[in-house]
């Protein structure tokens, strides 16, 4: 399985801090924020990686991290994402890196305390399709929210009025190589952008989604209360522990 992370986007959300640097090279405690999802996918015995940048800064990406020497890697992809399509947009740029294979995504503006290995033992298993990782949160309508009945996942709704559960998908996915050719059937939403979420329900409607729930806290870093409160948390457990 190869790892994709997500880094591009104009971080607008955090004006001023991003108008002189990507949101995803912003510290949170003692590292640069893009640091902790690419030891995520490490940890997970992901180490075949793609970053997806964009922006006005994407050079600084190479100069802080070269081909990944601090994280034992001998290689590192790069590509670069042309304006502010969303997140299933930057997906798409990754079909080449991928190659057919099964891919792992991930946020660069998410952070958890533990990790993904069982949810990526129990994929590599899977003979095809998706899986998505959820997880409690006292403000679902910031998020794309799972809508569960008698235990079957009918439904993810991205960021609802009125959360039908308080189980947000967090920024972790799996998916097969069809992937690319669902992005390439979507339509963009209201905010103008090609939304992960929609990738989702066509997963979902496919019956080809699986998910797990994820032990440990998560946050994502992306607003000003988001980045203070992963930099508090990190400096008070750390990130991607293996316990
Ligand atoms: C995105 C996704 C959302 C997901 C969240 C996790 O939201 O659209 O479904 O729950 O990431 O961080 P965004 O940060 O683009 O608002």
């Amino acid at each position: 399985m190869k790892g994709v992370v997500l880094a591009g986007g104009l971080g607008t959300r955090l004006h001023p801090l991003t108008k002189i640097t990507n949101k995803h090279l912003l510290p949170v405690y003692n590292k640069p924020m893009i640091f902790y999802p690419i030891e995520t996918l490490i940890k997970a015995g992901i180490t075949d990686i793609m970053i997806v940048t964009g922006g006005n800064y994407a050079g600084d990406f190479l100069r802080l991290m070269g081909n990944g020497k601090e994280f034992g890697l001998k290689h590192i992809n790069y590509t670069y994402q042309e304006g502010e399509g969303g997140i299933a947009d930057a997906l798409s740029l990754a079909e080449y890196f991928a190659d057919g294979e099964p891919i792992c995504v991930i946020l660069g503006d998410n952070l958890i305390e533990k990790n993904i290995v069982r949810a990526v033992e129990k994929y590599r298993k899977q003979k095809d399709g998706a899986k998505i990782i959820l997880k409690e949160v006292p403000d679902p309508e910031r998020f794309g929210v799972a809508e569960i009945k008698k235990g079957k996942l009918l439904r993810i709704v991205e960021k609802p009025v009125k959360p039908e559960s308080n189980l947000a998908v967090i920024g972790i996915y799996m998916y097969d190589s069809s992937v690319f050719d669902i992005i390439k059937t979507l339509k963009p939403s209201d905010r103008g952008e090609l939304e992960i979420t929609d990738v989702n329900n066509a997963y979902i409607r496919k019956g080809k989604m699986t998910w797990e729930t994820l032990q440990g806290w998560w946050t994502d870093a992306g607003t000003f209360e988001s980045l203070l409160r992963a930099n508090v948390l990190v400096s008070q457990t750390g990130a991607n522990n293996m316990d």
